[in-house]
């Protein structure tokens, strides 16, 4: 892991227009080759000019992160994708009508223009056209495309505040973007055009019906709900990792109201904690955080990465998380939390 060794500015940015000196400064440390954390829709991105080899080696640093995980090359206008893939598919072109800007990733056939060190080595280069305008705003300013993955140290929770990112990378970045909280919660879809039929990578804010009913047949990739078998190698170099834990043990539980509130309060021990619903706190005995409305899926995710990290702050050891609904964001959440336990799930 790289040392702390930076003068990280913190920049607030309420909205571009009051805040443009801030905004300046962000973009301009981009441009000459620095690392900026900014917030998107989804979580807090991690910034650099994605053609500048040097600036994108430096991300991985910051991070902590395997140098095989490819990164997202965010864009703010469509005419800034045609340099960096080989191809357009019919299918991103229906997709980008709907779908952006949003929290939408697309995978091309790279052209020669992205350096390997971005895509990790792939022949895909996987493309997101942000909706936040603080996002847009940068990139336009910086006037490159910007590779950003998610601004939290290499296998913690995503940041989805300023905070969550200062607690991570002070000293380790030159700029921290304070624009408050990211109203997604959960990061991007990923979805590959680069196969014979489009499939989902990883879930995230577009939702796998919206996206079958743009195109038809989509396909989920098995490791979105289940662990890479041995010798599979996996379609997103990210799938593979360890992802999103706090220090504590979590493991999910599944089943309903009350199946939920006997089982952890049978565990009660003062270092056990509930991450719940809403609709579970009457029955609880034990301390716990909620994360959202059992039927709110937007919640769920708005939610999900702050109460993670709040398990670390109240020092709890294990978290039992009540499992949410796999339908719409919903499989988003579940997606994450699987890995933040490591798979281990318990029917009641
Ligand atoms: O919402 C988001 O997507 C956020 C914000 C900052 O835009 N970014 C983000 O980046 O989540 P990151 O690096 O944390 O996650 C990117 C995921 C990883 O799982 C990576 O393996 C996968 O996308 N990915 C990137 N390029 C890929 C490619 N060419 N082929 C397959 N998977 C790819
Ligand atoms: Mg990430």
């Amino acid at each position: 892991m790289a040392e702390k060794e930076k003068e990280t500015k913190i920049l607030r940015v309420r909205n571009i227009y009051d805040d443009m000196e801030n905004m300046q400064t962000a973009a301009e440390i981009l441009a000459g080759g620095g690392l900026v954390a900014f917030p998107t829709e989804t979580v807090y991105g991690l910034g650099a000019n994605a053609l500048d080899e040097r600036a994108v080696a430096a991300i991985f640093r910051a991070k902590g992160r395997p140098q095989d995980n490819p990164l997202i090359v965010h864009v703010c206008d469509l005419d800034m994708i045609g340099p960096l893939v080989a191809e357009v598919p019919e299918a991103a072109i229906e997709l980008a009508g709907r779908f952006w800007p949003g929290p939408l990733t697309m995978i091309f056939r790279k052209s020669d223009a992205v350096p390997a060190v971005t895509s990790g080595g792939l022949d895909t280069v996987a493309i997101r056209f942000p909706s936040h305008m603080v996002a847009r705003e940068l990139i336009r300013r910086a006037d490159v495309p910007i590779a950003a993955p998610s601004a939290n140290l290499s296998g913690s929770p995503s940041p989805t505040t300023a905070q969550h990112c200062i607690h991570d990378l002070m000293g380790r970045v030159d700029a921290i973007v304070d624009s408050g909280s990211c109203g997604v919660g959960v990061e991007s879809t990923v979805i590959s055009l680069a196969g014979e039929k489009p499939r989902v990578l990883r879930p995230g804010g577009v939702t796998v019906e919206q996206l079958r009913e743009a195109l038809g047949d989509v396909e989920v990739d098995p490791a979105v709900c289940a662990p890479l078998a041995d010798g599979v190698q996996a379609a997103s170099p990210g799938m593979k990792y360890k992802h999103y834990a706090p220090r504590a043990h979590v493991v999910i539980l599944r089943g309903g109201r009350e199946a939920f509130a006997a089982y952890v309060n049978a565990h009660r021990d003062g270092k056990t904690y509930a991450m719940c619903f809403e609709e579970d706190v009457p029955a609880l005995g034990v301390p716990y955080v909620v994360y959202g409305g059992e039927r709110d899926d937007a919640s769920q995710a708005a939610h999900l990465f702050s109460a993670l990290r709040e398990m670390d702050e109240l020092g709890a050891e294990t978290v039992y998380a009540h499992c949410p609904a796999r339908t719409g964001v919903g499989l988003a959440v579940y997606n994450r939390l699987l890995r933040a336990a490591a798979f281990e799930v318990i029917e009641l």
